[in-house]
């Protein structure tokens, strides 16, 4: 079955999707598939939908564990030029899925715009942060969008308003489109100002996070009022180490992946963490990451 070679993008298989995630952790993608344009994304939807193959979206792989034994399936990472563009208005950007935040957030700044500051230390795509309103303290992605076009897993593309489109904490109904593109609004400022404010957002993160080895950031969403890292600290689990998958000694949330760490370790340390935390506080901590 050669149906990937009339794809203009690029197909592979058997790939490691290992090097396509933040905790360099997971088995293969039978299929691997970066698409060149729209029309291009289109005609995949189509085939893969003729030959019932399971087809997962993957932004920056910085908040997916990937299982050891792999997708035996497609996976489409929206990586070509054609998803990375982005174009300024007056108080707004239109950018595709596919950019990075960091990106993004340095191309506002050098224009004199602000608003998507908070956005700077996050390790995604802008179509990943959408999906799951990705924010840190109390500021999300989705406050500062005014449409998102998305395509449907028919291939029809459509814009979305605002005000019909769900953001909730880590998670909005943009998750079962493919996400193209959104606008989102800005204000003009002093670039010095942004420049300090985007300092702040990242020397916090810096102070507060653990960086010395590969993680998906936060494990588990904060129950409501409290903070799943400060229960899971007051557990002593800090520096707790099953196989090569180590609770972070900075940050109790965070999971290590110290050296070469197997998803099946990770996945029976989240396991005790919630165990833990459940039998000590009767809290049920929900991953925020995603298990593939
Ligand atoms: N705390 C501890 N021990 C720890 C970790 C935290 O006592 O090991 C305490 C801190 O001292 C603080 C409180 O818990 O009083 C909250 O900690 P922090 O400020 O680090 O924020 P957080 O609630 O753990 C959230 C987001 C982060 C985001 C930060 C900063 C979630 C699950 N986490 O973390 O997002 O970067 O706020 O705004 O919503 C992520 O999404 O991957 C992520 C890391």
């Amino acid at each position: 079955m050669n149906w990937q070679r009339s794809l203009k993008g690029k197909v592979s298989l058997e790939e490691p999707l290992r090097k396509y995630t933040t905790f360099k952790i997971g088995g293969r993608a039978k299929f691997f598939i970066e698409p060149y344009n729209y029309e291009d994304l289109r005609l995949l939807l189509s085939l893969v939908k003729k030959y019932s193959i399971p087809l997962r979206v993957i932004g920056a792989g910085s908040n997916i564990l990937i299982r050891d034994q792999g997708i035996n399936g497609a996976v489409l990472r929206l990586s070509s030029p054609c998803f990375r563009k982005t174009s300024f208005h007056k108080n707004s950007v239109t950018v595709r899925a596919g950019k990075f935040l960091k990106e993004l957030v340095l191309s506002i700044q050098k224009r004199g715009l602000s608003n998507t500051e908070f956005l700077i230390g996050i390790p995604g795509t802008v179509g990943g942060a959408l999906a799951m309103n990705a924010g840190v303290k109390g500021k999300n992605i989705g406050d500062l969008v005014e449409d998102v076009t998305v395509m449907d897993y028919f291939g029809r593309i459509k814009t979305l308003k605002k005000e019909n489109i769900n953001f909730g904490y880590r998670k909005s109904s943009l998750s079962k489109f493919i996400i193209l593109s959104a606008k989102l609004k800005l204000v003009k400022r002093n670039k010095r100002d942004i420049e300090e404010k985007i300092k702040r957002y990242l020397d916090y993160r810096r102070s507060s996070q653990d960086y010395s080895f590969a993680s998906l950031g936060c494990v588990f969403k904060n129950p409501s009022g409290d903070s799943a890292g400060r229960l899971i600290d007051l557990c002593g689990l800090k520096g707790r180490r099953i196989g090569n998958a180590c609770v972070s000694k900075k940050h109790a949330n965070f999971i290590l992946n110290l050296k070469k760490a197997k998803a099946s370790d990770v996945l029976r340390l989240m396991r005790l963490v919630r165990k833990k935390v459940k039998d000590r506080f009767k809290i049920n901590l929900e991953p925020e990451i995603k298990i593939w």
